[in-house]
């Protein structure tokens, strides 16, 4: 008889159980879904270009975030990390695919850039007692938070709430709602055991989820013609929040 379940992870990972690992893109598991998806660097997939998010560009163009400690989550090939790398951040850089990482290494090698990339899984890799303990001023996410099933969102703001410092920024893009992604219900993603491809999001969902942070800004992605040297897709939505400093005591 099994009677496991004794904390939240140990429910999490029953959770995690019910998806096929080829249903999903996600867990330890979905590695040799990425590897596959990352095979052929010849694809015409936007992200396979190596130019950083508009967004992240125009953060740093404004002056919204400043030079400091940045996490990459789910970094694939590396281009938002190199370019936070190349604009004087020091950089960790996480992805599950070891194809993913192993092209992110060449290109900064390539580059003459210094990021420390480590294959795994997010929520394995990153918090006080583990590998990546941070703080970090910013955490950034570029299309990897869509792809976890609805019950991970618990771990993603355990992960935010020890790895952020106070003050640090979380950046993300995600799939937009009637643009991009799946609109089923939470629940339907367990009915179905498969994640479709990705979640979509609604600006209130996103502001809902992360209403511990403060909302810096969130618009759709720019739309960017293929000369341009940044990566902009209008399907996703691009979001910056602040965790704020606590109060000083009186
Ligand atoms: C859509 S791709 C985006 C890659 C990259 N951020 C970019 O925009 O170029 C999503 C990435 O998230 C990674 N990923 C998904 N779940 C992960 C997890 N739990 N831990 C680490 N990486 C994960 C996948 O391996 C994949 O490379």
């Amino acid at each position: 008889m099994d009677r496991d379940i004794r904390t939240v992870e140990d429910a999490l990972r029953l959770l995690d159980d019910l998806f096929a690992p080829d249903a999903d893109r996600w867990t330890a598991d979905a590695a040799p879904w990425w590897d596959g998806f990352y095979a052929d660097r010849s694809r015409p997939v936007p992200f396979f270009e190596p130019k950083p998010d508009e967004n992240l560009v125009s953060y740093l163009d404004r002056g919204l975030v400043t030079a400091g400690r940045a996490l990459d989550l789910g970094c694939g090939p590396g281009r938002n990390a190199l370019h936070l790398a190349s604009s004087g951040f020091e950089v960790d850089a996480v992805d599950l695919s070891p194809t993913a990482i192993a092209w992110a290494e060449g290109r900064a090698r390539d580059l003459g850039v210094d990021v420390r990339f480590r294959r795994g899984d997010v929520f394995d890799l990153v918090g006080a007692d583990r590998a990546l303990t941070g703080p970090y001023d910013l955490i950034y996410d570029s299309g990897c938070f869509h792809h976890l099933p609805p019950h991970r969102r618990i771990s993603y703001l355990g992960l935010l709430d020890r790895a952020l410092a106070p003050g640090g920024h979380f950046a993300l893009t995600c799939f937009a709602a009637g643009a991009m992604g799946s609109e089923l219900p939470d629940r339907d993603f367990y009915r179905d055991a498969r994640l479709h491809g990705g979640l979509a999001y609604t600006p209130e969902a996103l502001r809902r989820i992360f209403s511990d942070l403060t909302e810096i800004e969130l618009r759709r992605m720019r739309d960017e013609p293929p000369e341009c040297p940044r990566m902009g897709e209008p399907f996703l939505w691009t979001a910056l929040f602040r965790r704020d400093r606590l109060p000083a005591a009186s």
